[in-house]
């Protein structure tokens, strides 16, 4: 029985190429990789079926979309998570939409986009109820706000949302598009119990 350390050792030069031809192939994908993740993180790719006849024109001019300062939220900010896990989990999930884009179109048409409104809003705030609104709070940090400078309004419900235990979408959904028919974020979902 030769053990593995002999094979190697005899076949160096064999395993050496295999071993680099590995490293390049990796190299390879996670460039790759990498530069795909961060195409379909952009604005761009998802306007490109998002287009201004439906979604797009109701984010553009929100306060995501241009405020004074010019630090800006875009798709990808609100709707993907920012860790790498459940990141490439999101990616997965989503490619089932080039097939509701190309073989069986669902929102291709206003009608139908409309008609599905409700159904994927609520697909948005499940996720969102679940993850305790994480992809607002990648940048909105609640311990971070200066209650002082905002509103009494504001401050009032900010309040009650620490004591009652309230996540952001609860009380600030539909800020980048229409509010979808029906009830709310609160109403349909529960937040895990855990949190
Ligand atoms: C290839 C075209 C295409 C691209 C590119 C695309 N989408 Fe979509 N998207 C769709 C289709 C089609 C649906 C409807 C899917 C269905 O019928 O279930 C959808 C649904 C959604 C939904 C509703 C919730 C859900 O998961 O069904 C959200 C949110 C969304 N897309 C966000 C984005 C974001 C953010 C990007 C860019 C990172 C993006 N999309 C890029 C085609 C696309
Ligand atoms: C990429 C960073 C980013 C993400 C993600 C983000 N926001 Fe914001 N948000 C901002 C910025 C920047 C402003 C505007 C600040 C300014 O006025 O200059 C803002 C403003 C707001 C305002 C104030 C609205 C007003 O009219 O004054 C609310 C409310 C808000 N965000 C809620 C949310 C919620 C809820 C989410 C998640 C669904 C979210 N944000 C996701 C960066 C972000
Ligand atoms: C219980 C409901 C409630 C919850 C939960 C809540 N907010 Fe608010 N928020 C409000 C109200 C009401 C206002 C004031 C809106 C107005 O004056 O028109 C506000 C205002 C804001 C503003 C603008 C402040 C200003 O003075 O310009 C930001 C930013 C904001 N919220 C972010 C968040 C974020 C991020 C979360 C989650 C960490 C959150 N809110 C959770 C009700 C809530
Ligand atoms: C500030 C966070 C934020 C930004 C920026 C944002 N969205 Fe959304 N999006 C949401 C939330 C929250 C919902 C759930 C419905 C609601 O509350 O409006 C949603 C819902 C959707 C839906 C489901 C249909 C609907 O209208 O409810 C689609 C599709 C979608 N977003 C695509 C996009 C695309 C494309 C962009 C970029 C042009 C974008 N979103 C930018 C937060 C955001």
């Amino acid at each position: 029985m030769k053990t593995i350390f002999q094979i190697v050792f005899k076949n160096w030069k064999t395993t050496l190429a295999a071993l680099s031809a590995l490293f390049v192939f990796s190299l390879t994908v996670g460039i790759g990789g990498a530069y795909l993740v961060g195409w379909t993180g952009k604005e761009e790719f998802c306007i490109s079926c998002h287009n201004m006849t439906y979604n797009y024109n109701e984010y553009k001019g929100t306060i995501h979309d241009t405020n004074r300062t010019g630090v800006r939220a875009t798709c990808s900010n609100c709707h993907t998570p920012h860790e790498p896990g459940p990141l490439m989990l999101a990616k997965l999930k989503a490619s089932k939409d080039i097939f509701y884009t190309f073989v069986w179109p669902t929102i291709d048409t206003k009608e139908k986009f409309e008609a599905k409104r409700a159904e994927m809003a609520h697909t948005v705030w499940k996720g969102m109820m679940e993850s305790d609104s994480a992809t607002c709070r990648s940048c909105h940090v609640a311990d971070k706000m200066s209650p002082e400078l905002q509103s009494v309004k504001a401050q009032a419900r900010h309040a009650k949302a620490k004591t009652e235990g309230k996540t952001c979408i609860e009380c600030h959904f539909a800020i980048a598009h229409k509010e979808p028919e029906g009830p709310g974020p609160t109403e349909l979902f529960k937040k895990p119990e855990t949190k």
